[in-house]
């Protein structure tokens, strides 16, 4: 009992002493640099400080949820993995950076990747349990959605500094010489980085892999069309990026404009189409379609996570891939975006289609990491006060101003900013 309770304040002394250092964002040009020149040693000494740091700054975050939820077991489970793995990398603290502590390292790495494989859905099942279970208010909502934006956010940047230094070094993939030997990832790639990545192939994979599940449900599927700077061609487009990324933010973007178009035409699908752009500053990425589009008065819960107009696929589907259902489609894409300070955004016309367009920075060291930081100002949020609405809603705004000390249902339009 007494050596579980010093482990335990050992625990919480690191994960303070860890949560004081601010995450050192890097810029794909500083992957792409690094990936190049440095040697296994120099990023063992980076991330045996900077995955604690990660770790520390979000871990602080969990704790701060609201009791309720850290309650749920799929919370609870979660939590562990974090500290488990908190623990685990810390233990390297003091060891050199000799060979065999290299190999252990990179083992070590990989296994702490596969115990965080399922950690997305695991919290959204949390969440779910949660909102199953309570009544949730509106103040715990935006707690909950402002804390699932940074806990995804960081577990992107985590799982990227783990993918680079793993797919450089880890001997069981060849490391350097599965890249050089296109073996796997192609020869060009710097870990997950691609310095030529092909726009064009990959929103054709992304498109053709939606299709399929499209298909499936609809016996149908619209067409594709790819234009650049608004005329058709398939002239191939570079950028420096993470494929793997791209496609995801595809893949998502294509589901959902697939289902609005067929779901909005019975036969005679029109087809979706590509704009792709390369300014200066930014790499843009438009998708239109012709598929009813989105109302105005639901256009702010498109980036909640849960929110979706499909039926949740059943748990005995779940050896399929379902097109739509569990409302993390565009929150998570989103996030993929912002990562390297890019931005996903939607814009629609009612009874006509949505356009949502990629924003990627063209230049790789203006595409520098996006994340969260644990502080006072971050600590603040988790703190939910009752907030009153300083505008009047779209209906019935006379009971609200007889009733100004009761919450008001419309304090959805709260003027705090709860997104990143
Ligand atoms: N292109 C689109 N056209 C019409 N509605 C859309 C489009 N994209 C997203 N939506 C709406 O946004 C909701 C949320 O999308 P998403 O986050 O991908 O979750 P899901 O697809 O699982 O429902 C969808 O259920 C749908 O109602
Ligand atoms: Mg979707």
């Amino acid at each position: 009992m007494r050596l579980a309770g010093a482990i335990f304040t050992n625990v919480t002394k690191m994960l303070d002493f860890y949560s004081q250092f601010n995450p050192s964002p890097l810029s794909i040009k500083q992957f792409i640099d690094f990936g190049l020149n440095a040697c296994e040693k120099k990023s063992y000494l980076f991330l045996r400080k900077e995955l604690p740091v990660r770790l520390a700054n979000i871990m602080k975050e969990i704790a701060l949820l609201p009791e309720n939820l850290l309650r749920m077991p799929s919370v609870g489970l979660v939590n562990q993995w974090y500290e488990r793995s908190f623990e685990e990398i810390t233990e390297f603290e003091k060891m050199e950076p000799e060979p065999p502590v290299l190999t252990e390292f990179c083992e070590r790495l990989v296994h702490i990747r596969n115990r965080h494989a399922d950690v997305v859905q695991t919290m959204a099942q949390g969440v779910l349990e949660l909102k199953e279970s309570h009544e949730v208010d509106t103040g715990t909502e935006n707690s909950i959605q402002y804390f699932l934006d940074r806990f995804y956010m960081s577990r992107i940047s985590i799982r990227m500094l783990i993918n680079q230094h793993t797919l450089l070094f880890s001997e069981q993939l060849g490391a350097r010489q599965a890249s050089v030997n296109g073996i796997g990832i192609g020869g060009r790639h710097i870990g997950s980085i691609d310095p030529a990545c092909d726009v064009v192939a990959v929103v054709k994979d992304a498109y053709e892999n939606a299709r399929f599940l499209c298909d499936r449900y609809y016996l149908a599927s619209p067409e594709l069309e790819i234009l650049q700077c608004g005329v058709p061609s398939e002239r191939p487009m570079s950028v420096v990026y993470v494929p793997s990324h791209l496609y995801h933010m595809l893949f998502e973007l294509f589901k959902n404009a697939m289902r609005a178009v067929m779901e909005h035409h019975e036969d005679n699908p029109p087809p979706i189409q590509v704009n792709l752009v390369q300014g200066r500053e930014d790499i843009s990425v438009k998708m239109s379609d012709r598929g009813g589009g989105i109302p105005r008065s639901v256009t702010d819960l498109l980036f909640k996570y849960m929110y979706s107009t499909a039926p949740q696929p059943s748990k005995s589907d779940s050896h399929t891939v379902p097109l739509a259902g569990y409302g993390y489609g565009l929150p998570i894409s989103r996030l993929y975006a912002r990562y390297f300070h890019g931005d996903l955004v939607l814009m629609s016309c009612e009874g006509h289609g949505t356009d949502a367009v990629i924003y990627l920075k063209a230049l790789s060291n203006e595409a520098n990491e996006f994340l969260p930081i644990f502080n006072k100002t971050s600590s603040k949020f988790y703190r939910p006060v009752a907030q009153l609405a300083d505008w009047s809603g779209p209906v019935n705004t006379a009971a609200q101003s007889k009733n100004k000390e009761k919450v008001s249902p419309l304090s959805a339009h709260t003027p705090v900013s709860h997104s990143l």
